[in-house]
């Protein structure tokens, strides 16, 4: 049984992780993180400490950015972090901007969470009357870091670290073609750290607890604990956070979900749909992946209008810069509405299933690159359902 865990809403002793980091060399505490086997709780899952190090490696005045777009259906749990502990996460950023060697940093904040703007920016200044981060930090003339908030403007797309850092610019928000990669040229040129809010939200416990403390939550390949936003059909939906590990029927019954239950959407809509076949398997990296959106759904839910609305609010949000992702959405949408007009047949599902491969293959970016993921899981899960829509 996974333990359930409660560390990233927890509190540390303001300044302690940052002080501790101080007394150390740069390249140790990107040693102590990639030790930790730390990975972004973004999405994406990519080693933290290896991301630090190729920014600082760069050996230029770097930028740190703390991505808290949170646009992914289903997920709400970086709203919370900022509400609870926005101070950790800031204190985090001044950690990797002494690792990274940053001088700027951002926390690009969801429009939506408009609401946590004026708290977090009296948090940024009751942090810089404290010296922990602005102008020499904790009396290190040699250490300054200049933190604002931005905004974002309602484009999902905008959570793409990319397009992320073009919106930043004042710029029409695209996702840019990697290589080069932000840690090699990212804001305004500089090597950038792009960072989800959990992701940072765990740093000061690994600098104050160590490596392996860490390590000792999880499974080998997955160290650590996650947070889940768990919605839909259950009766107790609500932020988890469990190690790595946890098994989807452990979830399902901490949530108090009922036996009615007959699918779960893991990683949000550009997730994993898992029928009962797969409830004991691991969310981790290795097994299956999320960045925290958990949506449960019971007998009482059409299959068919759940995939109509995934792939509704990819046409929608499809940036449209590069074919096979632009033309994809609204071909696949037109596809699965043919279902709705009994135009649909076993042929439409395959050449859609066609389709997603070539978008899965030749999109830009994560975004078309993984709107197959609920269409193939739904698709092949719910078949009937969906030839019966
Ligand atoms: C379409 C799209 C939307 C994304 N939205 C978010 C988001 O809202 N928040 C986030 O942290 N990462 C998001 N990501 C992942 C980021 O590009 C990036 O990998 C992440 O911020 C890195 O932080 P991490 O390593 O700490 O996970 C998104 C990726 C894609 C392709
Ligand atoms: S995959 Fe989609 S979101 Fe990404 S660049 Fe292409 S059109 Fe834009």
């Amino acid at each position: 049984m996974a333990r359930k865990i409660d560390v990233v809403f927890s509190d540390v002793e303001p300044g302690a992780a940052l002080k501790k980091a101080m007394a150390m060399k740069p390249e140790t505490i990107i040693a102590v993180l990639k030790d930790s086997n730390l990975r972004g709780r973004g999405g994406a899952g990519f080693p933290t400490g290896l991301k630090w190090e190729s920014a600082r490696n760069q050996g230029r005045p770097a930028c740190v950015i703390c991505n808290a777009d949170e646009g992914e259906p289903g997920t709400f749990k970086d709203k919370r972090i900022l509400e609870l502990r926005a101070a950790k996460v800031v204190e985090a950023m001044a950690i990797c901007a002494r690792a990274i060697g940053a001088t700027r940093g951002f926390i690009y904040l969801r429009g939506e969470y408009n609401y946590l703007r004026k708290e977090i920016e009296e948090t940024m200044a009751r942090l810089e009357e404290n010296h922990l981060i602005g102008e020499s930090i904790l009396g290190d003339p040699g250490f300054s870091f200049d933190l604002q908030l931005r905004l974002g403007s309602g484009a999902y797309v905008c959570g793409e670290e990319t397009a992320l850092i073009d919106s930043l610019e004042s710029r029409r928000g695209e996702p840019r073609n990697k290589p080069p990669f932000p840690t090699e040229h990212g804001f305004l040129g500089m090597p950038t750290v792009v960072n989800n809010v959990e992701t940072l939200a765990l740093v000061p416990h690994i600098i104050l607890n160590g490596a392996e403390w860490f390590r000792d939550f999880g499974t080998r390949t997955s160290s650590g604990s996650k947070l889940f936003s768990v919605s839909g059909d259950c009766a107790k939906p609500g932020i988890y956070e469990f190690e790595y590990g946890i098994t989807i029927r452990e979830l399902l019954k901490e949530v108090e979900a009922g036996p009615a239950t007959k699918a779960v959407q893991i990683g949000g809509a550009s997730g994993y749909c898992a029928s009962a076949d797969d409830f004991d398997k691991a969310i981790s990296f290795e097994g299956i992946p999320t960045g925290g959106s958990i949506i449960v759904f019971d007998q009482s839910r059409s299959m068919f209008k759940i995939l109509k609305n995934f792939v509704e609010f990819f046409q929608e949000e499809s940036c449209g810069q590069c074919t096979p992702c632009r033309e994809g959405c609204s071909r696949m949408l037109e596809g699965i509405l043919k279902f709705e007009r009994s135009e649909g047949s076993s042929k439409v599902i395959t050449d859609l299933l066609e389709l997603a491969e070539t978008m899965s293959l030749a999109s830009k970016c994560g975004f078309g690159q993984s709107v197959p993921n609920s269409f193939r899981t739904i698709v092949s899960k719910f078949r009937d359902e969906i030839l019966s829509a």
